[in-house]
């Protein structure tokens, strides 16, 4: 495994490998992506392989921009105007594949519909352009385990299974893209994320949101059955006023209780974006031995606190995967 600097250099060899049906590891403005050919099988099996991943969740292809999207998928009205405001962005898009669309199935699930987006970040969009093709790419890590926000944690988790990965420095939104589907009536929330609901709300009209979120009701009527996943080993206390000698604190916000063995703070001043920025790598960070548990204060559900707030539920949920690990 090699860690790179962006160079003209290191973009063409990534791009090479890519065609060559190997993997790369490369930023995108939310996470690090562990990219692969979405139009190669074995390149998409090798991502699924890499990452450890129990089962074939679907992938994101990236691709450069809207007039490229249309070459996979069945593009609507409503898929242009939320490219215009979005695009490149934080926003994933789920059409139905097109006929006769290159992506691989193995990319898809099987499903008949594709989930797209085009990335902001200069280092992805140069690699998307050298490598002449659409790239899928899970964040970076270990199924199960916290989303990478700077190269590190991708070499941490994946190490050899990935024989080059671009350093592009810290991701800037650090939640992953906001999954918004289009094949019904009205747009449907699958995952919150970078883009914020209140914006695409802004665009669209209101917009349904997927019953099987951790804030959703048939969530809610089955806890147990939450997915655990950005999960740290140790378990995660949400919604903490107040915190014990053997905790670590992920706080948020000008007024911290006291008596933690650690705190982070993901904004002291109450900033969402700023949180977001910083939550996956204090995660990492109060992940550590001799802590007991970690404690989060309660963070705002509106904006991008939707997405910090999913991540946070599924980082608490334990399944019983956390054990061993
Ligand atoms: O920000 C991101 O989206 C990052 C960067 C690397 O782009 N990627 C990412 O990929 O988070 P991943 O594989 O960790 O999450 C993909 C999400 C999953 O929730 C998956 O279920 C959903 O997208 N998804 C993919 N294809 C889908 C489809 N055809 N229909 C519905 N959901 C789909
Ligand atoms: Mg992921």
């Amino acid at each position: 495994m090699r860690v790179a600097e962006p160079t003209a250099q290191s973009v063409a060899e990534a791009a090479r490998l890519l065609r060559d049906g190997q993997l790369v590891a490369f930023p995108t403005e939310t996470v690090y992506g562990l990219g692969g050919d979405a139009t190669n099988d074995r390149a998409v099996a090798a991502i699924f392989e890499a990452k450890g991943r129990p089962q074939f969740n679907p992938l994101i292809s990236h691709v450069l921009d809207a007039t490229e999207a249309q070459k996979f998928v069945c593009w609507t009205p409503t898929a242009e105007k939320l490219a215009a405001r979005f695009w490149p962005g934080p926003l994933t898009l789920v059409l139905p594949r097109s006929p006769g669309s290159p992506i691989s199935l193995l990319a898809t699930a099987g499903l008949d519909t594709v989930a797209i987006r085009a990335p902001s970040h200069p280092v992805a969009q140069a690699l998307i352009r050298a490598a002449g093709r659409p790239i899928a790419a899970p964040s970076a890590n270990r199924s199960g385990a916290v989303s990478p926000t700077r190269a590190e944690h991708v070499a941490e988790s994946l190490g050899e299974r990935v024989p080059l990965i671009l350093d592009g420095g810290p991701c800037l939104v650090g939640v992953e893209s906001t999954v918004l589907d289009l094949t019904g009536t009205t747009p449907t929330l699958l995952r919150p994320g970078g883009a914020t609901r209140e914006a695409i709300e802004a665009v669209v009209g209101p917009i349904a949101v997927s019953d099987a979120l951790p804030s959703g009701d048939s969530a809610r009527k089955s806890p147990g059955q939450l997915e655990s996943h950005y999960a740290p080993a140790r378990p995660v206390r949400l919604g903490a006023i107040s915190v014990g000698a053997d905790e670590g604190l992920l706080a948020f916000g000008p007024t911290v209780p006291q008596g933690a063995m650690l705190t982070y703070n993901l904004s002291p001043s109450g900033d969402l974006g700023e949180a977001a920025a910083n939550l996956f790598a204090m995660m990492r960070t109060l992940d550590r031995p001799g802590i007991g548990r970690i404690a989060v204060m309660p963070i705002p559900e509106t904006g991008l606190g939707l997405a910090i707030n999913d991540r946070l539920r599924r980082a608490a949920a334990d399944d019983g995967s956390r054990r061993g690990r």
